[in-house]
């Protein structure tokens, strides 16, 4: 019932405060602790931000044979510490002076913060816009994802498709993992097995991506008459409906991987050796 005592609409108002919305003077009506999640996000997004920045930037104690850290694959220039024994791509040669990680993690990245679930994550945890369901967002206007920078966040779809690479090579460095430290073959350490789940969980959230479920099941009008994309769809769709547990767990599972051949090639930590 109108009090009088709400928030007038102002010209041009956007969002909560706009002319067509119901004035309500609380900023929300929830008894719970709303404010848990988007906290919770807001300190998981950070921590992993300092770290991987920190790594990128570290440019040392990224490879120990066999193994190369997830933030320096592929390495596309001479300065790589891997490129002398290990995977590489060498595109960029020898003028780049800066870690090599920055080349590659502009892809992963850019797949992460164009993600579908990570923008709720970050406008709700670092934007509070909104904070959470049913909580008035702060901020005077909405324009959404209309202009920019915002409309950049379309370009998902294309991160997609350099993060399959991406994903693809980081398989390879984890078959590589098979190998011991003078290449040869029949090798399985501890970081081998935290290779293999860390690609599964990579290939698991890569594929769960809604631009993937799109590409693959998208715009089809008759499923019956595409039984392969339609079986693929399905399996993409399973996937799809894990997508923010995905994401995090292999956000943790890279910086784990990561952080454990740090260990390695710091001479903090052996790999124990399975066979
Ligand atoms: Fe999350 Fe594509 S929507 S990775």
């Amino acid at each position: 019932m109108a009090t009088g005592t709400e928030p007038k609409p102002s010209a041009g108002a956007y969002g909560v405060r706009s002319a067509t919305r119901a004035a309500i003077p609380a900023r929300h009506l929830r008894t719970d602790r709303w404010w848990l999640a988007p906290a919770a996000t807001a300190a998981g997004l950070f921590a992993f931000i300092v770290y991987s920045t920190w790594r990128a930037f570290w440019n040392a104690d990224y490879y120990d044979a066999p193994y190369v850290s997830p933030f320096y694959s592929p390495c596309l220039a001479d300065n790589c510490e891997s490129m002398r024994n290990g995977p590489n791509l060498d595109v960029f040669g020898s003028w780049w002076g800066l870690s090599p990680a920055l080349l590659i993690l502009i892809f992963p990245l850019g797949f992460r913060l164009t993600c579908y679930y990570y923008r709720k994550a970050y406008y709700r945890g670092f934007w509070a816009s909104p904070p959470a369901c049913a909580v008035a967002e702060p901020h005077k206007k909405y324009t959404g994802e209309t202009r920019f920078p915002l409309i950049l966040q379309n370009i998902h779809r294309y991160f997609f498709y350099a993060a399959v690479p991406v994903a693809g090579i980081l398989t390879y460095d984890t078959v590589l993992s098979f190998r011991d430290e003078h290449y040869e073959w029949g090798h399985m350490g501890l970081g081998t097995i935290i290779f293999l789940v860390n690609i599964t969980l990579i290939w698991a959230y890569t594929l769960s991506c809604h631009s993937c479920r799109h590409i693959v099941g998208g715009r089809l009008k008759h499923f019956s008459k595409h039984p392969v994309r339609y079986r693929m769809w399905n399996l993409v769709s399973r996937l799809n409906e894990r997508h923010m547990l995905l994401a995090w767990v292999s956000l943790v599972s890279v910086a784990l991987a990561d952080f454990y051949v740090y260990l390695l090639a710091s001479g903090a930590f052996d790999d124990p050796r399975l066979f």
